[in-house]
């Protein structure tokens, strides 16, 4: 059995990063086993780092807000995720744009709250429900440097029915958190 090291990027409230403690950290994936080996966040006040907390986690914290450039913040990702021997990052409600530094030299996913490629940017719960759409949906994908535009590996969608935005968005979240865990599981086989 080998060990499969994942690193979760968020900058908020850190729910799926939450999810994806508890649904994969230490469960088997095919013949590997899957570890949560390093937290980032970008904002040194996400309640995120909280929670993580609770469950025994450190977060490291590297604020994008101390580099002069975008080129700079990524370059320190990279250094901790491969100083970590990480195998896959995960980007889990993490709400900055990657340049090709990052893009480039490490694998990773995103979660995003709409059926892509719908939908793209930081808004895309309230411009998925105020459209006409009569489906919601969430997307799985890889991240390259065309933001929201890697490749799709999973999504979800569900029927509008006459959910209000407090309805809509409660419905992504509970989606998101089967489907980010579900989806990390089935990359790390092998
Ligand atoms: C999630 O809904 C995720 O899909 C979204 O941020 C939320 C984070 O929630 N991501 C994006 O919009 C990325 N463009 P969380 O901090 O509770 O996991």
């Amino acid at each position: 059995m080998s060990v499969k090291k994942i690193a979760i990027l968020f900058s908020g409230s850190g729910s799926n990063m939450e999810a994806i403690i508890r649904k994969v950290h230490g469960k088997k994936a095919g013949k590997n086993r899957i570890e949560v080996a390093l937290l980032i966040c970008n904002k040194k006040d996400a309640y995120g780092i909280e929670r993580a907390k609770n469950l025994g986690f450190e977060t490291m914290i590297i604020e994008h807000s101390k580099y002069a450039s975008r080129d700079g913040f990524d370059s320190e990702l990279v250094r901790a995720i491969k100083a970590a021997n990480i195998d896959l990052v995960v980007l889990a409600g993490f709400m900055r744009v990657l340049g090709t530094n990052f893009c480039d030299n490490v694998k990773a996913i995103n979660l995003h709250p709409s059926i892509l490629p719908l939908f793209k940017g930081a808004h895309a719960i309230k411009e998925s429900f105020e459209s006409d759409m009569q489906v919601g949906g969430i997307t799985v994908h890889w991240v390259s440097s065309e933001l929201d535009g890697g490749k799709i590996i999973a999504q979800k969608t569900f029927a509008r029915k006459n959910r209000t935005f407090k309805q809509w968005e409660e419905k992504i979240h509970k989606l998101e958190h089967k489907l980010l865990p579900k989806t990390i599981i089935s990359l790390l086989k092998d």
